[in-house]
């Protein structure tokens, strides 16, 4: 198989974006541009992500944003194989311009379109990064997610445990916001979190010990704004100790789901650990998730920062994994604000666990 490359856009969140990546599987690939848009300013006033904000300034930015992205690769789009884009889960304002916006080019340019789910492309960028082989355990942690999953191919994922209320990136925004740090949380609590005492307030771990790798994030932010109300004005150590919590908790899960994944792959020889999501660019959660992962046997896998949080070169490296299986899509692909990925299809015919 020869070398794809794909232009891709994402526009599911507050990050308009586009990207080329050129490579073919197992990766790793080469990023020739990756260009991120952060709304973060637009939308910091209101605590969080407005919809109609953030699609307003997706159709405002993505002709400029692709634009960059190409001459950033010093490519044309005559000289792409496919163009992908991100088809959902997310908000359905921003899907419909990235979406709408890769199915003109690929129409102008007479190359296939391929729509892409989101979760797919964060699950795949270890394979972008490092070559990630097939089968491993995928640790996906980010604002409206948190699952574990073991991935069997392209298009095949089994769900091991899922959250049952917040994801964990969610329970970081809203514990920030109990704390006065401002949006988006994560990066905050981590900063803030640097310079406290994780050992000072003790903080429940739900779930934890329980049969099944399911999460549960809600206690946890109730239990701080407990704290709060009774009045604890100490950020720092208030940061430590909730981010302390939500290692344990990750690091149990990630145990449990250990397990079934071997019982699934009993043949799979020193299988990755990947971790990927926003989430998984915080520095504490990595050291401990790593040291976790070599202690069970697995190889932890997790991209640089700045590819765990929303960007396009995922999107595009997802485009080509599945362009060169022959998986591409007509113009009247839908986007979709929910899309599981235990509902994906691009394996083996007929193999399908799930
Ligand atoms: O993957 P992502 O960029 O967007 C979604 O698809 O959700 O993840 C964003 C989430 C936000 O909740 C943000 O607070 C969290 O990832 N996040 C972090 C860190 N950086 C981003 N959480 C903890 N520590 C960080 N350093
Ligand atoms: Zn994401």
């Amino acid at each position: 198989m020869r070398d794809w490359t794909v232009l891709g856009i994402e526009t599911s969140c507050d990050e308009t974006a586009a990207a080329v990546v050129r490579g073919r599987a197992p990766g790793p690939g080469t990023i020739l541009s990756n260009i991120v848009f952060s709304q973060l300013d637009a939308h910091r006033p209101y605590g969080g992500v407005v919809p109609e904000i953030a699609a307003r300034a997706h159709v405002e930015r993505i002709d400029g944003i692709v634009e960059e992205a190409l001459a950033g690769a010093g490519l044309s789009l005559s000289d792409l194989d496919a163009v992908a884009a991100t088809a959902g889960p997310g908000l359905i304002g921003g899907v419909m311009v990235g979406l709408t916006t890769a199915k003109a080019l690929a129409l102008a340019a007479g190359k296939p379109l391929i729509a892409v789910n989101h979760l797919e492309a964060h699950a795949l960028t270890a394979r972008l990064t490092e070559g990630a082989a097939f089968p491993f355990l995928l640790l996906l942690i980010s604002g409206g997610h948190c699952q574990l999953l073991g991935v069997a191919d392209v298009g095949r994922f089994r769900l091991y445990g899922t959250t049952i209320d917040d994801a964990v990136g969610e329970a970081f925004d809203k514990t920030a916001k109990l704390l006065g740090l401002a949006y988006p949380g994560g990066p905050n609590i981590e900063k803030a979190a640097r310079d406290g005492n994780p050992r000072r307030h003790a903080l429940p771990r739900p779930m934890r010990g329980r049969a099944g790798a399911d999460f549960s994030f809600s206690g946890l932010k109730t239990a701080v704004r407990q704290l709060v109300q009774d009045g604890a004005t100490d950020a720092a150590d208030l940061a430590a100790s909730f981010q302390a919590a939500v290692i344990d908790i990750l690091g149990d899960r990630t145990r449990a789901a250990m397990a079934m994944f071997r019982a699934d792959f009993p043949q799979a020889r020193d299988p990755a650990f990947v971790l990927a999501g926003g989430v998984a660019s915080n520095r504490a959660i990595r050291e401990a998730l790593t040291e976790l992962g070599n202690r069970e046997g697995f190889q932890t896998k997790i991209p640089p920062p700045r590819l765990c949080t929303d960007n396009a070169a995922m999107v595009a490296w997802a485009g080509v994994e599945r362009g060169q299986r022959g998986l591409s899509d007509g113009l009247d692909a839908a986007p979709k604000a929910r899309w599981p990925l235990d509902t994906l299809t691009g394996g083996r015919a007929g193999a399908s666990r799930t």
